[in-house]
């Protein structure tokens, strides 16, 4: 994934960009007893041509349909700071998906993109849910899943599945910039729960998430279809590493 995006731009900011996770507030919509998980957020469109703009900071909402727990209201986190918003990592990533999303979409006009920086944290007898809606869609069009790091962790296994609810294949992002990319329209995610290696001390999975919704499209309160995969090139999932760069998606 590394060369992949160095293709289309810089990281030169990596270390600071990845540093930026140790300063996410925590999620404070999940119940107290069980708040593992430390967030930023930031939203931008992507007009074609490369043209990547931060937008003001805005709540974050998704339908009931695709969140049982938090669907139907809006949430507001706290916004990913803005040098690390706007570094040559946040824009190369942004740059990639757009070419790489376009591609799958080319009448997909501007993008409304939503950046999630997210940590999942371990300790001692209370594993961390990355997904605590259990398996969904994030009701977008496309989502990119990118490893940041993982520290004192096991599992955190990623499954994709059909939108009947088959399970179509699960791999485990263990390496900075490991990914996923998921055709949101087509398939349903979900996270096993990570739980600490080192049990003395504790853990943490982080991941950037971003997702691609057509601005124009529908209104972002309403739900997208859902289409079964056709076949075994359809599954609607790539995973990405450093020796596994598939071209389908
Ligand atoms: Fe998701």
């Amino acid at each position: 994934m590394r060369q992949a995006l160095e293709a289309i731009g810089a990281l030169s900011d990596w270390a600071m960009f990845a540093a930026s996770w140790n300063d996410l507030p925590l999620d404070e919509y999940l119940a107290e007893s069980q708040r593992c998980r430390r967030r930023r957020f930031a939203v931008y469109a992507i007009a074609s041509g490369d043209i990547v703009e931060r937008q003001p900071h805005q709540p974050h909402y998704q339908h009931r349909n695709y969140n049982v727990l938090f669907g139907g209201i809006e949430r507001w986190f706290s916004p990913m700071a803005e040098d690390v918003g706007a570094g040559p990592s946040m824009r190369t990533i942004l740059r990639f998906c757009d070419r790489l999303f376009r591609s799958r979409m080319p009448s997909a006009g501007t993008w409304h993109v939503e950046v999630h920086q997210f940590r999942i944290d371990a300790r001692s007898g209370a594993a961390g849910h990355p997904t605590p809606e259990g398996v969904h869609r994030d009701g977008v069009d496309f989502v990119l899943v990118l490893l940041i790091n993982r520290e004192n962790i096991v599992s955190g296994t990623t499954t994709v599945y059909t939108a009947e609810g088959h399970p179509l294949g699960s791999f485990t992002l263990t390496d900075p910039l490991d990914a996923a990319l998921v055709d949101d329209n087509r398939v349903a995610h979900g996270v096993t729960p990570v739980t600490t290696l080192d049990r003395s001390r504790p853990g943490h999975r982080d991941v950037l998430v971003v997702t691609f919704r057509r601005r124009s499209s529908r209104s972002w309160h309403e739900p997208t279809e859902s289409k079964q995969p056709q076949s075994r090139h359809e599954t609607g999932f790539t995973r990405y590493d450093e020796n596994v760069l598939a071209d389908t998606l």
